[in-house]
């Protein structure tokens, strides 16, 4: 899949079939976020690999907006560092695990923005630092209808040259 198809047809997972993610895949993932480009490199990220049940459970339990990490065979926990870039960085490395997943057949979403320092302890996430995200991965319950997304119409958020003018294509 190039990465054209691939931001096309993701769409958020919040279902998970009962089948474990190979190890390979789950670097390819890791990798995916560590290679990610950040403001002036300075990589103001951790990425905590969480593949057991238990430790699932209980993000599941205290991230309210993603309790489906509970049923998920991967979440990597962002946390990052309290710098002016740290939340777009993470952002970006983000996008790059999600996109590189789905590339081959997995599934994930992003839970979190605030609210997950009930989680920090589980994690041993130091106290100094954020926990930003919690994303799930895994691959999908249920058949996905392939790139059927709700969002604006194109020629309300893309224009050409000035602000006034619709981008049509
Ligand atoms: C910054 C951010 C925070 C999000 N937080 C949550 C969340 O806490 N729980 C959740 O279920 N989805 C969360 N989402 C996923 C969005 O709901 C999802 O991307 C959006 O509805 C579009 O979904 P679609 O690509 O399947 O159309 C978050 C997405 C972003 C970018």
């Amino acid at each position: 899949m190039n990465v054209y198809e691939a931001i096309h047809t993701m769409l958020a997972v919040r279902s998970y079939a009962d089948k474990p993610i190979p190890a390979d895949a789950v670097r390819r993932i890791v990798e995916a976020g560590w290679l990610t480009g950040s403001s002036m490199n300075m990589q103001p990220w951790h990425f905590i690999v969480v593949e057991e049940r238990a430790t699932l459970r209980q993000l599941g339990a205290l991230a309210r907006s993603g309790p489906y990490i509970a049923e998920a065979p991967l979440a990597i926990a962002v946390v990052i560092e309290r710098t002016t870039y740290a939340v777009s960085d993470a952002s970006r490395a983000i996008q790059s695990m999600m996109l590189a997943a789905w590339a081959e057949g997995i599934g994930s979403n992003w839970v979190g923005f605030h609210g997950l320092d009930a989680a920090k302890p589980v994690l041993g996430v130091p106290e100094t630092l954020d926990l930003f995200a919690i994303i799930p991965f895994g691959y999908p319950a249920q058949p996905i209808g392939k790139g059927k997304k709700r969002r604006k119409p194109l020629e309300t958020v893309a224009h050409r040259e000035r602000f006034d003018q619709p981008f049509t294509g």
